[in-house]
């Protein structure tokens, strides 16, 4: 989305989540959406059935590998096991009104990119709205969901600093996604971000070159740092969380990830972990976030989560209200304004 688009989403969801729920019923009323979970869920499930069934609308969540035939791509087809995706997109498009999916890591073969090609090939056959509940590039509902939130707490954003930083997990299986969707939506808010981490957790560079020109546009600023508390310094708002090293994750489908040098370099990086002395070189009153699920006392400390500067609760909550946001963006946008 342009950065006028995106902001007038971000306004309509701000407005909405005020007016919800008394003044927001019916608005999606005999609309509804498939939900296809590829990868395990608490927040992006609960919040999107729970806000859909609130605004009168129906979910009809199916099991891609159980109940229905696998959606796949042509070159991944097994007779009477999977089903083409452009056909399963035009079947669900027919009875409904949205299609949304996750998928992202294991179910595309932890090939880059390949879960998020699985998605364009449901929009590109699909006549309804196709909704990104995250894939291995973007998490755009958590995005807005985390803008929301730095609204919320922050006010105006243009020239706010955000840290968003690696964080050290004893598991290498969070996608990029998050801080991916978040650069690209902070910088076209205007926000001056710092990215933090280890060399060999770089982001995909097509994210990157794409983040800076929304700066450039914005006006905001977008450094990169291997330092941690230099990322954290003087920050209005900290989100540090572990993602995967793209360096190590298989170029083509049934080709291994490389667990060995994978795991090497996070055990290499343990103490990228928030804790409350790192807090105090942020900026004073500033904010921890995190999407969650988090790893306590790994990616951040239990008294930071726990302690007063933690948003992530907030955060959490705003899954729901962006959610409806967009799905009414999508589904009814009248009822959006
Ligand atoms: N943040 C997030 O997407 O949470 P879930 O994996 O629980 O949906």
């Amino acid at each position: 989305m342009s950065a006028p688009d995106y902001r007038a989403l971000l306004d309509a969801a701000l407005s909405f989540k005020r007016r919800y729920p008394l003044h927001t019923e019916g608005a999606l009323r005999n609309r509804t959406i498939y939900f296809l979970f590829y990868n395990p869920s608490l927040r992006t499930r609960s919040s999107f059935l729970s806000g859909l069934a609130r605004l009168g609308g129906n979910a009809i969540v199916l099991d891609p590998h159980n109940g229905i035939y696998t959606p796949a791509l042509p070159d991944a087809e097994i007779p009477y096991s999977t089903e083409r995706i452009s056909d399963v997109a035009r079947v669900l498009s027919s009875y409904g009104d949205g299609i949304a999916i996750r998928m992202y890591g294991a179910p595309a073969g932890w090939v880059y990119g390949a879960a998020h090609r699985h998605l364009e090939a449901f929009a590109e056959s699909s006549r309804a709205a196709v909704i990104n509940m995250e894939c291995d590039r973007f998490h755009p509902c958590q995005a807005l969901a985390d803008m929301m939130t730095l609204r919320e707490r922050l006010g105006e954003l243009a020239g706010r600093r955000l840290c968003i930083s690696w964080a050290y997990s004893g598991s290498w299986h969070k996608p990029v996604a998050v801080p991916q969707s978040l650069l690209l939506a902070a910088v076209k808010s205007g926000m001056d971000v710092t990215l933090a981490h280890p060399a060999p957790f770089a982001l995909d560079p097509e994210v990157m070159e794409a983040a800076r020109q929304f700066a450039h546009r914005a006006g905001a600023q977008l450094r990169v740092t291997e330092d941690l508390r230099d990322g954290v310094a003087g920050a209005h708002a900290v989100y540090a969380k572990s993602w995967c090293s793209l360096d190590h994750l298989p170029q083509r489908c049934g080709e291994p990830v490389d667990e060995t040098a994978m795991r090497d370099v996070f055990e290499r990086h343990r103490d990228w972990c928030i804790d409350a002395n790192l807090m105090r070189l942020a900026a004073p009153q500033a904010g921890y976030l995190h999407c969650l699920p988090a790893d306590r006392a790994q990616e951040v400390s239990d008294s930071v989560i726990e302690g007063p500067s933690s948003w992530v609760f907030q955060q959490a909550e705003n899954r729901l209200h962006a959610q409806n946001a967009v799905m009414t963006h999508l589904l009814n946008p009248g009822a959006l304004s």
